[in-house]
């Protein structure tokens, strides 16, 4: 019951029909995680006092997978697809006549008519937290908080609206880590001797610096430039700013696995404008972003707020959410198999960081909708169905350019199926129609990855337990 993904919902390769025509929870799973799987529907989520369990802390180091699941990915409030009985009805309407009737409830720290600064004036759908001081203003209420077009100030992170949202901050700084912990020694030792791996294996190496050394860039270039000023919620901003220092993380982490091996920095930082299956990830997704990054974009309309939206999906459910699940199970199967450990566990920190984001992504995408009902449209809902199954058919051509032969006991056949399998997962999570019926899991091994205390001496390695500055002494 991980909900950092995973992927891998409880399903197996004998289970796999079972999986597809049963409701997908939530939560996954598979053996371990069966069994918090299956206490959580005895509670169900909205019941579950989530925000006051307090087994996660910042400040104490990693904590085990239970204690994170417990609250990743698993915003109380939110249905997935709460509109679903209503769609016939929605779907005889046009777009405009699906308008929410409800008038927007005014917040009492607006700001006065004609007293708006240029930088609100250049937000326009919402506040930046940049907007003048109004001195006296009647003081923040929980509702009137929203996660877009909010006109609050956004310099008050409480009182909390979005739990989840907190939470996810706090699970996020439980887990830190750097990639100068992870020791590199056999990976060195490994690389440099000439029977050491085969051709093979050292493009998968390769291939996957090359994309994820510029894709963790874009994700966060994405998130400090395009994302975070449209997310007018400031639990949420928290949220995002920790995600945007754990990119600069992974960005770090493949520089050091880089430096570590003695690669030609020039040729794998620049992978993703010279080998084609890594470009064409860029290159879809790039557009999405640009539209939030104009300075003259703001949400606040139906189409800008579906623009907003049509974007979120893209990178958090598409490109964190199937563009970097090849590359994952690439790179971790070496692990397995006892080659390249060091980079293998700083990819296996890196996935934990980012089925947690994938998640967080999730919930936004869910509150936007609660709080907009009228954004999904039918022909709303089959533009993002398409936009998941053109990725699938991009992602599952990376996999076939980055092992054309099979290896270590993969190939690209197996590796189409499992992009279908976490795209229903993805699908589902959003609420949307499962796209691939009956596929199952070849990876189950992928959810016990994600566990780093059960892993601890299957890459024989060592896992760090980080020490935050409450922890460190000083004498
Ligand atoms: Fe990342
Ligand atoms: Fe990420």
């Amino acid at each position: 019951m991980l909900n950092w993904d995973d992927p891998l919902a409880g399903a197996s390769p004998s289970n796999n029909r079972q999986a597809a025509s049963e409701p997908v929870p939530d939560h996954l799973g598979e053996a371990p995680a069966l069994e918090l799987w299956e206490s959580s529907t005895s509670s169900p989520s909205h019941q579950r006092p989530h925000a006051t369990e307090s087994h996660v802390r910042p400040g104490q180091g990693i904590v085990g997978n239970e204690a994170l699941m417990a609250t990743a990915g698993h915003a109380p409030v939110v249905d997935p697809d709460p509109f679903a009985a209503s769609d016939t009805a929605q779907e005889a309407l046009p777009f405009e006549d699906t308008l929410a009737p409800t008038p927007p409830r005014q917040p009492k720290a607006t700001m006065p008519a004609g007293e708006h600064d240029a930088a609100t004036a250049a937000s326009g759908g919402g506040a930046t937290g940049l907007e003048s001081l109004e001195l006296g203003a009647g003081r923040i209420q929980v509702d009137d908080k929203k996660i877009i077009n909010c006109r609050a100030d956004l310099n008050q992170l409480v009182p909390f609206k979005y739990d989840w949202a907190w939470q996810k901050y706090l699970d996020a700084c439980a887990n830190h880590w750097m990639p100068q912990e992870i020791n590199m020694n056999a990976d060195i030792a490994l690389w440099k001797d000439p029977e050491g791996l085969t051709e093979d294996e050292r493009t998968i190496i390769k291939r996957n610096l090359g994309f994820f050394s510029t894709a963790d860039s874009l994700v966060a270039n994405n998130l400090v430039l395009a994302v975070y000023r449209h997310i007018t919620n400031p639990e949420c901003r928290q949220y995002l700013l920790r995600q945007a220092f754990e990119e600069a993380l992974h960005t770090h982490a493949y520089q050091y696995v880089v430096e570590s091996l003695g690669l030609d920095e020039g040729e794998i930082f620049n992978m993703y404008r010279e080998v084609p299956s890594i470009a064409r990830k860029a290159e879809w997704a790039l557009p999405y972003t640009q539209f939030l990054a104009d300075p003259h974009f703001a949400t606040g309309t139906p189409e800008t707020d579906q623009k907003l939206l049509r974007e979120l999906v893209a990178f958090y459910v598409i490109f964190e959410g199937i563009f970097f699940y090849v590359g994952f199970v690439q790179v971790l199967s070496m692990g397995r198999r006892n080659k390249m450990t060091g980079t293998a566990e700083q990819f296996q920190y890196i996935l934990r960081d980012e089925s947690m984001h994938m998640n967080f992504g999730i919930d936004v995408i869910n509150q936007i909708k609660i709080e907009n009902p009228h954004l999904w449209t039918p022909a709303f809902k089959q533009e993002l169905i398409d936009m998941i199954r053109e990725a699938v058919a991009l992602e599952s051509q990376y996999a076939h350019e980055t092992m054309p032969r099979g290896v270590l006991g993969l190939n690209a056949p197996m590796f189409e199926e499992y992009l279908q399998f976490i795209a229903n997962r993805r699908c589902a999570q959003i609420g949307l129609p499962e796209q691939y019926p009956g596929v199952g899991n070849p990876f189950p091994w992928m959810s016990e990855v994600l566990d780093l205390k059960k892993e601890k001496n299957f890459f024989e390695t060592r896992v760090t337990e980080y020490q935050t500055g409450g922890a460190l002494k000083w004498d």
